[in-house]
């Protein structure tokens, strides 16, 4: 059985070992294998996360923290930092269900829709947040707030060519 609940600072030691057990999938994935040994949200920054932004986690009986999804609302968009999957878990449904919570919470506080930043034409990436109902932006359509986000993520070593923003609109 699993339970989409909000997470708790209790939760925090578990979160990064979830993340880094999700990104066994780009062991697979040619080019992108290094991905599986980047680094993952710190256990601090998951608490700021929890106390500041939008936090959930799939829980499952007698297994704990199978996935988890955080963010931060933004002026008009909820952000997506991180949706990760237990590797024993992936494909199971957790992913979407987290994705729903985090969309009902920004319906509930008027925020019109949700973003996050992802890897083009990965299956379990763009395709995947495409069939969740994500829109991939064109350049034109990429605001400084996303802008920002992948300028960070390719001075942190990403390879920006490969990166895409997308936006959901509620
Ligand atoms: C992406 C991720 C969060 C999806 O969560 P999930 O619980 O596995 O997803 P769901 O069960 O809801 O759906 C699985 C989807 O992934 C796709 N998928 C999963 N593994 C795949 C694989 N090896 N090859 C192709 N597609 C795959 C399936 O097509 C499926 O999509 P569909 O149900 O629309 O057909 C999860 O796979 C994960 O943690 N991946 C590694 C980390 C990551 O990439 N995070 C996203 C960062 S933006």
């Amino acid at each position: 059985m699993i339970r989409i609940r909000p997470t708790r600072p209790c939760d925090a030691p578990a979160l990064p070992g979830v993340e880094r057990s999700s990104g066994d999938i780009f062991r697979g994935w040619a080019g992108l294998e290094w991905i599986a040994d980047d680094d993952v949200q710190s256990e601090e920054r998951h608490r700021a996360l929890i106390a500041d932004g939008v936090a959930f986690v799939a829980e499952a009986a007698g297994f704990g923290i199978a996935a988890f999804l955080n963010g931060t609302v933004t002026a008009d968009a909820l952000h997506l930092w991180q949706v990760a999957v237990h590797r024993d878990w992936q494909g199971r449904g957790l992913g979407r269900q987290l994705i729903e919570a985090a969309q009902r919470h920004a319906a509930d506080h008027g925020v019109p829709s949700l973003t996050l930043t992802t890897f083009r034409d990965v299956p379990w990436n763009e395709p995947y947040y495409r069939r969740l109902g994500f829109v991939t932006l064109g350049d034109g359509q990429i605001d400084p707030r996303l802008r920002a986000v992948l300028d960070a993520e390719a001075r942190a070593g990403l390879p920006i060519a490969q990166r895409c923003a997308m936006r959901k609109h509620l």
